[in-house]
């Protein structure tokens, strides 16, 4: 079945172009309005892959995307050339990829397939991530799986080992055969032994019966042996024989037992230092060491760590049946600047414990024990730079919510009259004035502002339907508009709410300043600009 993409509208021209590259490359396509609810588009259309065609600094767009159950969707956004830091734009909001404008459809097409691609083996593994190293880690994988070579995995307490080891597993034409795991170093040398190689009966005191080895019961499967560098002297020579001969023997037996089991290894310590300092053997250490896999520690990739943060708690709000709203920007900025000594577990279970305990339902910065704020601090003396705070102050930030507000009105009233015929009084759209002064009219006043918008004519009356919320502002539109009278109003508007201001009427409108400068002209409203 055809992949399926969901385009969002923020940036019109992009997704349209982007829509039919997709169309022609086979893929089933969805565009949905940039004011329409993207939680419940992702929700019914279960999209492959989301494209997000701009606005991905809107406030509004983080939250529905934190909240928009799909894990399995990647996400691409597109970003404006005045963007500062896209990359940590896609972090926060968890997005696979961000391309920068201009991009050409064909580009769109073929990132948003490879995207598609690995999602589904995220999707396969359980092993998220868009860090460099993740990626490694996946295509090792998928190179790795199809053989029966001896894997060697590598990287400190936490980083998804087992997670990496049995994916191997899965992934191979050994699925369906056992996954036995043994941690080498949670046991005495006797008891390793006949766990990992079996025992005759009576062959040591407490050996009662004749009891088969892990070897032998992942025949046909793969075994992981963990904390491989733990194991005692004397098993790695009986290790190193069953890697060469693919045979063993029973403690306390004569007779050599035949398995086909794959070897997955792993170790917390680099194997090459415990070979050097004598605790592994040299030879063991290369037959360990064919294929070897190695994943960075969280502290490295901390890019990852929104993605990680929803996924376990999407997991723990459903396990647990707690209402879960999201984590604030601020303490995701803190679980960001954390030094994670124990990895991916270490934030695995706070995460489940914020979700079982954050009274609001939402995890804020203080909901956060104080110990991981230390470790960020202490880690990172530096604060990293964020896209939020460079809004210049409340007022500014005000603006911008009633900016969105009121292109959700606008599209909430698009729909509704669809539905019906809406008289409308206020008109403000060159060349779409008619004689009655009907079918043509346009923005009224700013939801939330406490001045009327300078240069709108006044009254502004405007009909409002019933079910219209009481306190929200006065939007107006005419059957027969166009989107493009809606946008060029609406960035008309935008140029008086700010006087003239170019850099902050495209912020309030969530567009870069080239795209507003490209419409600007293309709507011919460069007159209104005033610097
Ligand atoms: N990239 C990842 N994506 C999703 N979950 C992950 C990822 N990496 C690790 N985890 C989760 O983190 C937890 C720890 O992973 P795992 O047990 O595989 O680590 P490990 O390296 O074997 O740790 P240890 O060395 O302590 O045995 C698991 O719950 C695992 O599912
Ligand atoms: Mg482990």
């Amino acid at each position: 079945m055809a992949d399926r993409v969901l385009i969002t509208m923020e940036d019109l021209e992009a997704a349209v172009r982007a829509n039919a590259a997709f169309e022609g490359a086979g893929f089933r396509t969805t565009m949905v309005s940039a004011l329409d609810d993207l939680r419940s588009a992702i929700k019914r259309t279960d999209p492959d892959l989301v494209l997000l065609s701009g606005g991905l600094r809107e406030q509004s767009l983080a939250r529905a995307i934190e909240q928009a159950a799909g894990t399995h969707s990647a996400i691409l956004g597109l970003a404006e050339s005045t963007d500062a830091a896209p990359d940590e734009i896609a972090a926060l909001l968890g997005l696979s990829k961000v391309l920068v404008k201009p991009v050409t459809p064909d580009e769109v097409v073929a990132t948003g397939r490879r995207l598609i691609e690995r999602k589904k083996l995220q999707g396969r593994t359980g092993i998220l991530g868009e860090d460099a190293g993740v990626h490694e880690v996946l295509l090792k994988i998928e190179q790795m799986a199809p053989v029966s070579s001896t894997v060697l995995i590598q990287g400190e307490s936490g980083t998804g080992k087992e997670l990496v080891a049995k994916a191997i597993h899965d992934l191979s034409p050994r699925r369906g055969k056992p996954f036995i795991a043994v941690n080498c170093a949670a046991i005495t040398e006797t008891l390793l032994e006949s766990e990992l190689f079996g025992h005759e009966k009576g062959s040591f005191t407490g050996a009662a019966e004749r009891r088969l080895g892990m070897f032998e019961l992942a025949d046909a499967g793969t075994i992981f042996l963990d904390e491989v560098g733990e194991m005692p002297p004397a098993t790695q020579v009986k290790l190193l024989r069953v890697l060469e001969e693919r045979e063993f023997f029973r403690v306390g037996g004569t007779a050599a037992i035949k398995v086909d089991v794959r070897v997955v290894a792993a170790t917390n310590r680099p194997l090459r230092e415990l070979m050097e300092a004598g605790a592994v053997r040299s030879d063991l250490y290369y037959r360990l060491n064919v294929l070897s896999v190695y994943l960075p520690p969280l502290r490295e990739r901390r890019g990852d760590i929104p993605i990680l943060v929803r996924l376990f708690s999407r997991e723990f709000a459903k396990l647990h049946d707690r209402p879960f709203k999201g984590v604030s920007p601020d303490a995701m900025r803190i679980l960001m600047e954390s030094s994670w000594p124990g990895n991916v577990r270490q934030l695995r279970n706070l995460i489940e414990s914020m979700v079982v305990l954050s009274p609001s339902g939402e995890v804020r910065a203080e909901d956060i024990p104080p110990e991981i704020r230390e470790a960020g601090r202490r880690y990172l003396p530096v604060p990293t730079a964020h896209p939020a705070r460079e809004f210049a102050g409340q007022e500014l930030q005000y603006i911008i919510n009633s900016l969105l507000d009121l292109r959700l009105q606008v599209e909430d009233l698009r729909r509704r009259i669809d539905e019906r015929h809406h008289r409308v009084e206020y008109i403000d759209v060159p060349g779409q004035e008619t004689e009655d002064g009907e079918n043509r009219v346009l923005v009224g006043r700013v939801s939330g502002l406490s001045h009327p918008v300078p240069g709108s004519r006044s009254p502004v009356t405007v009909q409002r339907s019933a079910e219209h919320a009481e306190g929200t502002g006065d939007v107006v539109y005419a059957e027969g508009m166009k989107m493009a009278d809606v946008e060029r109003a609406a960035i008309a508007s935008a140029l008086r709410a700010t006087r003239g201001n170019r850099r902050k009427a495209a912020e309030m409108l969530g567009i870069g300043e080239r795209t507003l400068y490209r419409k600007l002209k293309e709507y011919h409203l460069e007159g209104e600009v005033s610097s």
